[in-house]
C-alpha cells in the first residue's frame, strides 16, 4: 500500500479537529485568506489579562489547513500574547510531525489567522500593533 504523505498527527487533527466553531464573546477575531488556493480561515480568541484563555477556528480550507488550525488553537491556549506571537508556522507543522513541502503554505494561513486575531484584539483597545518585528525575528 502506498504510504500517506501525511503524518498520523496530521490525519488525527484533520479527522478530529479540535476547537472548531465560534466564541460568542471573543475579543480578538482574525480573518485571512490565501489568494492562490482561495482557502479562508477565521480565528476567534478570548484573551483575559494578556492570557489566551480560549481559541476556536472555522475554515473553508484543505486538510492541512484544518490540521494546522486545530493544532495552533491547542498550542495557544493558556499562553500569553507574547508567547503566542512566537509560534511560527514551522513550529505548528513540527508539532504535527511535519507537512509535505507543498503544503507548508497551509500552515502559514494558521499562523496568519492567529496574528490577525491578536491584531484585532489590540485594535479593539485602540492600539495599532505592527507585527513586522516579530516576523523579522523568525527564521526565514
Ligand atoms: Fe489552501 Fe491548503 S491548499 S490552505
Amino acid at each position: 500500500m502506498e504510504q500517506s504523505p501525511y503524518s498520523e498527527k496530521v490525519m488525527d487533527h484533520f479527522l478530529h479537529p479540535r476547537n472548531v466553531g465560534e466564541i460568542a464573546d471573543a475579543n480578538g477575531i482574525g480573518n485571512v485568506g490565501n489568494p492562490v488556493c482561495g482557502d479562508v480561515m477565521r480565528m476567534y480568541l478570548k484573551i483575559e489579562n494578556d492570557i489566551i484563555t480560549d481559541a476556536k477556528f472555522k475554515t473553508f480550507g484543505c486538510g492541512a489547513a484544518i490540521s494546522t488550525s486545530s493544532m495552533v488553537t491547542e498550542m495557544v491556549k493558556g499562553k500569553s500574547i507574547k508567547e503566542a506571537l512566537g509560534i511560527s508556522n514551522k513550529a505548528v507543522a513540527q508539532a504535527l510531525g511535519g507537512l509535505p513541502a507543498i503544503k507548508m503554505h497551509c500552515s502559514v494561513l494558521a499562523e496568519q489567522a492567529l496574528k490577525s486575531a491578536i491584531k484585532d484584539y489590540y485594535k479593539r483597545q485602540g492600539k495599532d500593533i505592527d507585527f513586522d518585528d516579530v516576523d523579522k525575528r523568525r527564521d526565514p
